[in-house]
């Protein structure tokens, strides 16, 4: 076997680093994406390509080519629009179907919108369909949602309590991250659904629904403490989870959650909801 290069070493120091910080409560940045070096053309059939590998990595909040920017301000008006027409939920379900999102829409297979019952006090506010959603058009019926539903279980709570969606309502091409761009025009059809659902209270699932909607970036400092969403009219308390994908990688983690679901617990007790 060959032995790592200088840079994989250094690599592999920084992925260790990275886990222990997790595990600190530490907010981890991501590691810098390697620029690659140029070279020169290998000769066919003695070198593979470097491009699919490349490919292949998950960026993160990565943002669009140009072309896919140019027109984003009127994309976001006419959804922020159409949002708002929507007098009921039903409305609102069609008009983001109707809806071209660019690559969003265009790679999806079901737009996913969402579970549960649409009157429960508590909407559970996830990031964006993975593969299993996009099969079912329903949010968290994955390995993911599995998890969510037994932590919900865990403070007696099931999907007559709870309305699950996502602040994605498509999968995002090779399950990456939706980008800035993405979630601003995903943005007016969330907050038309919150304001449609009228929830007394909202769990924001994972590090981009916190940023999406109370615009703070780590989920590792905000996790367990409340938040204010000012939505319309209205200021909603919101309180910022591990995302449950994030705790299959990080069981234990798991302590931290089952602590902040034992605030939205006694929250909603002590407001009789
Ligand atoms: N992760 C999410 O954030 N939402 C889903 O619907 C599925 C996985």
């Amino acid at each position: 076997m060959e032995s790592p290069s200088p840079q994989q070493n250094l690599k592999s120091a920084l992925q260790a680093a990275q886990v222990w910080w997790a595990d600190m409560g530490i907010e981890v940045p991501p590691l810098p994406v390697a620029r690659p070096k140029k070279r020169a053309a290998p000769q066919q059939g003695t070198q593979k390509s470097l491009a699919p590998k490349q490919a292949a990595q998950k960026p993160v909040l990565a943002k669009p080519p140009e072309p896919e920017r140019a027109g984003l301000k009127e994309q976001i008006a006419k959804a922020t629009a159409l949002a708002q027409a929507a007098p009921t939920l039903d409305a609102l379900k069609t008009a983001i179907e109707n809806f071209d999102a660019g690559l969003l829409s265009d790679h999806a297979h079901k737009m996913v919108f969402a579970r549960g019952n649409p009157h429960a006090d508590i909407m559970v506010i996830g990031e964006a369909p993975g593969k299993q959603e996009d099969i079912s058009g329903e949010p968290f019926v994955g390995a993911a949602g599995q998890l969510l539903d037994k932590m919900f279980a865990a403070i007696n709570m099931d999907a007559q309590n709870l309305y699950i969606t996502n602040v994605c309502n498509w999968r995002p091409p090779h399950d990456r991250d939706p980008s800035e761009d993405e979630l601003a025009l995903c943005k007016p059809f969330i907050t038309r659904h919150i304001q449609l659902c009228a929830p007394k209270l909202i769990v924001l699932v994972g590090g981009i629904s916190l940023a999406t909607l109370a615009g703070k970036t780590s989920i590792m400092k905000n996790r367990g403490q409340w938040q204010e969403l000012d939505i319309a009219d209205t200021t909603i308390p919101a309180m910022p989870l591990y995302h449950p994908s994030f705790l299959l990688r990080k069981p234990e983690l798991k302590k931290f959650a089952w602590r902040d679901l034992l605030a939205i617990k006694a929250r909603i007790q002590h407001q009789n909801f």
